[in-house]
């Protein structure tokens, strides 16, 4: 063993990967959902967090090659502004490791075609794009696989709707290390308290992909402000039901004075709790039960809130937009050193493989 291998199962244990396709400006489920859990975990020394953008994911669905070469940097400067540290966090694009894909099409050796399309972020997507369901669609979360795997990282912060992803994650890491005696560690989630973002919309998650249902962590008062004032609502009065669901959670309904459940005002109290905390949405509750809540007033206090945790984002942001050269340097240094962590457990796959 070299010192750099000593070095690779050393650090494995306690490597962390995460990613962001290359599609647009970060919203707040982005945010929430990922981003802050990559800022968590880049603060424990004894973690080492490696985050890219995943810009080879992005050829997965239609795309723009003007807009993906824009998008991709659009990303880092996210990151960077959200306080993504290079001093801290390797930060790079996938593409510029080439060892993800090929590692990749080794790993797309041990699982079945059956297996992939009958996933359900795999239907989800066909549906999107009907004619665009492609190979390279179909091996999405074979190639995500191999970005966390190819540093046996063990600790991945993403939503839970990549919880489909991450359980192809360790199925391929069990049989690499049956088939082979490999040693790549089941990758987990990292989940965060905003771990499922809703639509402004009222139904479903908040989501780059639909219009109307998302804030960019770019937008000012007045946009964020726009944005929730056409979210639903109700009359503002009616009753609060909460019951244990089977893991244990609570999960709170809200019904209106006409007898139907009110999904819009449910996700409304979800920001509130995650902006301004558990006891403002307790007070808000209160009221929908007594006197009834005034929407107005909720949404411009709500909008303050956010703005205000954006707000130093979008400084940062504007800083680094004035110095590309500081963050090509990112990119380029976060390559080179996640480049010498891939390549070796590559030479060790290829070994076990009988490629070496
Ligand atoms: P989108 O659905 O907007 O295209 P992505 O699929 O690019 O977002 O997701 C990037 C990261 O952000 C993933 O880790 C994903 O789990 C997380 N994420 C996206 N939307 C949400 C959301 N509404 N709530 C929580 N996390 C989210
Ligand atoms: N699939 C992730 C998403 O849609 C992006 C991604 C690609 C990723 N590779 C990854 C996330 C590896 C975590 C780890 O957001």
């Amino acid at each position: 063993m070299n010192n750099t291998q000593t070095e690779n199962s050393k650090q494995s244990k306690n490597r962390v990967l995460s990613g962001i396709r290359a599609t647009g400006r970060l919203h707040l489920g982005n945010y929430l959902g990922a981003v802050k859990g990559m800022l968590e975990l880049q603060k424990d020394p004894n973690i080492q967090t490696l985050y890219m953008v995943a810009d080879i994911h992005t050829i997965t669905t239609p795309y723009k090659v003007e807009e993906l070469r824009d998008n991709r940097r659009q990303v880092v400067l996210d990151y960077l502004a959200a306080g993504l540290d290079p001093e801290k966090s390797v930060i790079f694009l996938q593409s510029m490791v080439p060892q993800h894909t090929e590692l990749s099409f080794y790993f797309s050796s041990v699982m079945s075609i059956a297996r992939m399309q009958h996933l359900p972020t795999f239907k989800d997507k066909v549906k999107q794009y009907p004619d665009y369901a492609t190979m390279a669609l179909l091996n999405y979360p074979i190639l995500m696989s191999a970005d966390i795997l190819v540093y046996k990282a063990g600790l991945v912060p993403v939503g839970i709707d990549q919880e489909p992803h991450l359980e192809v994650s360790r199925e391929i890491a069990r049989k690499m290390n049956e088939l082979y005696g490999l040693d790549f560690p089941e990758p987990q989630r990292f989940a965060t308290k905003g771990e499922y973002v809703p639509s402004l919309k009222g139904e479903g998650k908040m989501s780059k992909s639909v219009e109307g249902s998302f804030i960019n962590l770019t937008d000012d008062l007045g946009t964020i402000t726009k944005r929730l004032s056409s979210a639903p609502t109700d009359s503002g009065k009616g009753t609060v039901t909460r019951v244990q669901n089977e893991k244990g959670k609570t999960v709170t309904t809200y019904t209106d004075q006409a007898g139907s459940e009110s999904i819009g005002v449910k996700s409304l109290l979800e920001f509130v709790e995650l902006f301004q905390g558990t006891a403002k949405r307790a007070e808000y509750e209160t009221l929908y039960e007594s006197t009834g809540i005034r929407y107005g007033d909720l949404k411009k206090e709500l909008a303050a809130a956010i703005f205000a945790e954006l707000k130093p984002i979008q400084e940062k942001r504007a800083q680094l937009e004035a110095d590309p050269a500081y963050v090509d340097s990112v990119i380029e240094a976060g390559a080179a050193r996640a480049r010498v962590i891939a390549q070796e457990t590559v030479e060790q796959v290829r070994t076990a493989m009988g490629l070496g």
